[in-house]
């Protein structure tokens, strides 16, 4: 689960050059601390990388919130029986998906995505594997409020929101995020959601530095990326992955550091790097479970319940829309 776009070009022609990529590089390459939006590290390239890192020894998020989700299936449904219709915020083709739709049999489920080929995809998968199952794509960034389909007028709604995407977002964000998410599944919905724990720094730097070097591929290819979309010419081999722990904001940050003084060229554009300067381009935050409560109260939700795993890695929260009433 991602944010953002699986588009980019392959092959020998340039396609049309993403307004939105142009502007967000060209203004963060110009910021005293150079720095991309972590949603551009997902090409087709990039979003395959990420499946690769999903499968990674020292990537633990993805397999334990898996195993959580089968280990508590039943009571999570249990707990969110009467939702007739799961919203996932991002489309599901994962294995986690399947878990919640068997065990809540829903009536209808939607999947939101800004990539209409990733709700293609998914959905194909789905119904082969739900026949029953009515699959109502919705091709929307999610990030705002998002019209759902009026057939789900009348339907108890459970939002989904897997993979501890939230942490990709500063507080503000996932806030406005939450919040968002809100207003598009009205009031009496709930939503399920998972977040990473904070943990030993070691093995928290290790899922984003891993020995295999699949991380860093994924951050690097955002460089390939800028140069070929943007006709940018950085050299990539002066660049290394560095993932950081920021004690301070609770976060792991992926980084681009110059291995030497550097000098390229972008849209017209002369660009420089002192030796150890980065280029940051991720932040993945971490919550204790009372932080991720507050997160949730902030964006209008209100905790019902928590699982957890027995190394307290990371967090499943279900959530009832708050209901909007005065202050005493
Ligand atoms: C998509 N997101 C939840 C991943 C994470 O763990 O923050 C992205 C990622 N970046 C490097 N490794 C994984």
């Amino acid at each position: 689960m991602r944010f953002g776009h699986a588009t980019g070009v392959s092959g020998r022609f340039q396609a049309e050059v993403d307004p939105a990529f142009r502007f967000d590089v060209l203004q963060g390459l110009s910021q005293t601390q150079k720095a991309v939006p972590a949603r551009w590290l997902y090409d087709l390239a990039g979003s395959r990388l990420f499946e690769e890192i999903t499968q990674l020894a020292d990537y633990y998020p993805t397999r334990v919130e898996t195993a959580l989700l089968k280990q508590h299936g039943a009571e999570i449904g249990r707990l969110a029986g009467k939702a007739s219709a799961v919203v996932e915020f991002g489309s599901g083709s994962s294995t986690k998906t399947p878990l919640l739709l068997r065990e809540l049999q829903p009536a209808i489920y939607v999947p939101i995505d800004i990539s209409g080929e990733f709700l293609r995809q998914s959905g194909a998968q789905l119904s082969a594997q739900f026949p029953e199952l009515t699959i109502l794509p919705v091709q929307a960034d999610f990030t705002r409020p998002v019209q759902l389909p009026p057939a789900l007028r009348g339907h108890p709604t459970l939002g989904f929101f897997p993979g501890s995407t939230i942490g990709n977002l500063i507080p503000w964000s996932a806030i406005d995020l939450l919040r968002s998410m809100r207003e598009t599944l009205g009031d009496g919905a709930q939503l399920l959601i998972g977040m990473d724990r904070v943990k030993d720094i070691g093995r928290l730097v290790r899922a984003y530095d891993d020995p295999e070097g699949v991380t860093a591929r994924f951050n690097l290819n955002l460089v390939t990326r800028i140069n070929r979309e943007l006709g940018a010419d950085i050299p990539i081999a002066m660049l290394r992955h560095r993932a950081r722990w920021n004690a301070e904001l609770s976060r792991v940050e992926m980084h681009l550091e110059a291995l030497d003084d550097l000098l390229f060229h972008m849209c017209g554009q002369r660009f420089e790097m002192r030796r150890g300067e980065t280029i940051h381009t991720e932040n993945s935050h971490k919550y204790t479970p009372d932080q991720a409560k507050l997160l949730l109260q902030a964006g209008g939700w209100t905790q019902r319940h928590l699982w957890t795993d027995a190394d307290q890695d990371f967090l499943i929260l279900l959530a009832q829309a708050t209901e909007h009433k005065s202050a005493p």
